[in-house]
C-alpha cells in the first residue's frame, strides 16, 4: 500500500525509489535528474554532503532523503539495503561515487571504485523491482587499458574484500599507483556489469555501466592540473570540448528508462568520440 501524502511537503510516496550513490558533482546532477520522476535516496560517505543535496532537491519540489554510507564496508552496505527495503525496494540504482586517480592510494581507490559498487549491486539486487535498472559510472579509462590475465582473473570476485590486496600483490611494486588502481577498478566495473546482467535479468531488471570521457566537474578540473595526459585527451576529443554533467545525467536518465528496456550487461561510452579516436582505426 502506498504511504499517505504529507500535507505541505513535496513527498511523493507514490513514486518509485532511485538510489544515487555519491553526492559529488556528477552525483548531484544525476540525483536532480532522477528526482524529476522518482523519490531519491542520496547516499554518500560524507553525510553532510548527502544532506545538503537532499535538502536542495526538496527545496526545488523533489522528494529526496540523505543516507550516510561507506560503500567499502559490508555492514554499512547491509544497513543501506535495510533502508531501501523499508522504502519498498529500488527502481533505479545510479552508482556514481568514485575516486579519481589522484584522490587516494592504490588500495583506497580499488576499494571505493570497485569493491564498493560490487557490494552495493549485490546488496540491492534482491530489492530491485521488475523493470529496475542499475547504472554504474565507470570511465573512458576502462576502454584504453587491459590488465594482465592474472589480474583480470582476480577481478571476477570484485565484492571480495581481499581482491584489492590480491591485485596489488599480482603487480610489481612500482605499478601500485593511484592511476593503475583507477584503470583496473574501472575495467573491473565493465566486467562486473557484463557478469551480473544474468542475475539482474532473472528479476526482470538490468545492469549497465556508463563510461564518461572528459567531463567538466570540480573533480575533473583538479585532474587537469595534475595530469598532462588529460590535456592530450582533450586535444584529441572529436567534439573538441569536455562533456557536461547534464549530458551524463541525460545518458543515465535514458539508461534508467523503459526506452533502454533491452539494454543490459554492456557499457555506454559518453566521451565525445574520444575512445574511438584513441584506437586510431
Ligand atoms: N569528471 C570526469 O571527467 C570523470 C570522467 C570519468 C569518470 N568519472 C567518474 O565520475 C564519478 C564521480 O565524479 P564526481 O565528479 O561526482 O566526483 P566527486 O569527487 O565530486 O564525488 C565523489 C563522491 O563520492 C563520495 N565517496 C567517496 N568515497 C566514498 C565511500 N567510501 N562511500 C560512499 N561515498 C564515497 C565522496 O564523498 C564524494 O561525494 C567517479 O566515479 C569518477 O570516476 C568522472
Amino acid at each position: 500500500m502506498v504511504a499517505a501524502h504529507e500535507l505541505g511537503t513535496s513527498r511523493r510516496p507514490d513514486r518509485q525509489l532511485a538510489v544515487v550513490i555519491g553526492a559529488g558533482g556528477l552525483g548531484t546532477a544525476v540525483a536532480r535528474r532522477l528526482g524529476q520522476h522518482h523519490r531519491v535516496l542520496v547516499v554518500d560517505l560524507d553525510g553532510e554532503r548527502a544532506k545538503a543535496v537532499a535538502r536542495a532537491l526538496c527545496e526545488e519540489g523533489g522528494d529526496a532523503e540523505p543516507f550516510t554510507c561507506d560503500i567499502t564496508r559490508p555492514e554499512a552496505v547491509a544497513e543501506l539495503a535495510d533502508e531501501v527495503r523499508r522504502r519498498g525496494g529500488v527502481r533505479v540504482l545510479a552508482h556514481v561515487a568514485g575516486l579519481s586517480p589522484a584522490a587516494g592510494d592504490f588500495d583506497r581507490i580499488m576499494r571505493v571504485n570497485l569493491t564498493g559498487p560490487a557490494l552495493v549491486a549485490r546488496a540491492l539486487l534482491p530489492l530491485a523491482s521488475t523493470g529496475a535498472a542499475a547504472i554504474v559510472i565507470a570511465s573512458l579509462a576502462s576502454h584504453t587499458f587491459r590488465p594482465d590475465a592474472d589480474v583480470e582473473a582476480l577481478l571476477k570476485e570484485p565484492q571480495d574484500l581481499r581482491t584489492a590486496e590480491r591485485v596489488a600483490v599480482a603487480l610489481e611494486p612500482e605499478q601500485r599507483t593511484g592511476a593503475m588502481a583507477y584503470q583496473i577498478s574501472k575495467y573491473g566495473l565493465l566486467s562486473l556489469c557484463r557478469r551480473e546482467a544474468q542475475a539482474w535479468g532473472e528479476r526482470g531488471a538490468r545492469i549497465v555501466s556508463l563510461s564518461p570521457g572528459l567531463i567538466a566537474t570540480p573533480m575533473g578540473a583538479i585532474e587537469f592540473e595534475r595530469s598532462p595526459i588529460k590535456r592530450e585527451f582533450y586535444a584529441r576529443t572529436p567534439l573538441a570540448r569536455e562533456g557536461t554533467m547534464l549530458e551524463i545525467a541525460d545518458a543515465v536518465e535514458f539508461l534508467a528508462s523503459d526506452a533502454a528496456s533491452f539494454i543490459s550487461g554492456t557499457d555506454l561510452l559518453v566521451d565525445g568520440g574520444l575512445a574511438g579516436a584513441l584506437r586510431g582505426d
